[in-house]
């Protein structure tokens, strides 16, 4: 059976959203060169839009991550499921995420790249649910504030599927 989507966020209202974090982020690093990391898969479809969106030079690498014990609640344990392809060592790094929810993943992933010694790390997310926060994770760029509900699209999925909606959706239960 199909699910039910509504909208909470329009592709005109996130790419906007978009468009002006490019320039908040090109603004800061004026002078500076960026080394963009993803985290897949959430994070690719505003990791792309971000990019083009970027004006000082970008270096794109990527990374899978997923946590430790069941699927649904994110046990703060991380395990790489696919690592960075180039090192950190002096770079400026931006790590980009779909969304911030209990934030045990990136409270245990920032420490852990911080050891790679680059030279500074910042953390720019599309979402965060601050309802839903355990742990303190600061968001330097945030795209949008969202209420305690389970979001599709935008590279946001349920159980794999939604992540090509051009828009923020809510599942309908
Ligand atoms: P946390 O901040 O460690 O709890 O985990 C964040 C991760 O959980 C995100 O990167 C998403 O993959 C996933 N997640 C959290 N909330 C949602 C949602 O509403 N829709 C889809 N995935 C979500
Ligand atoms: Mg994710």
């Amino acid at each position: 059976m199909e699910d039910k989507i509504s909208v909470l966020l329009s592709e005109e209202q996130v790419d906007e959203r978009i468009a002006q974090l490019g320039q908040e982020i090109s603004k800061d690093y004026e002078g500076k060169e960026i080394h963009l990391i993803c985290i897949l898969k959430g994070g690719v479809f505003f990791a792309c839009e971000l990019a083009k969106r970027i004006s000082v030079p970008v270096s794109l690498d990527f990374m899978s991550v997923s946590s430790y014990g069941n699927s649904k609640e994110s046990s703060g344990i991380v395990k790489i499921v696919k690592d960075l392809d180039e090192g950190l060592e002096n770079k400026h790094v931006l790590i980009v995420e779909d969304i911030i929810d209990s934030g045990k993943t990136l409270n245990h992933l920032i420490p852990m790249l911080y050891a790679r010694k680059p030279k500074d790390i910042k953390l720019c997310s599309l979402l965060s649910k601050p309802d839903r926060r355990e742990v303190e994770v600061k968001i330097d760029y945030l795209g949008f504030e969202i209420p305690d509900a389970f979001v599709v699209g935008y590279g946001l999925d349920y159980a794999q599927k939604y992540r090509n909606l051009p828009y923020i959706g809510v599942i309908e239960s």
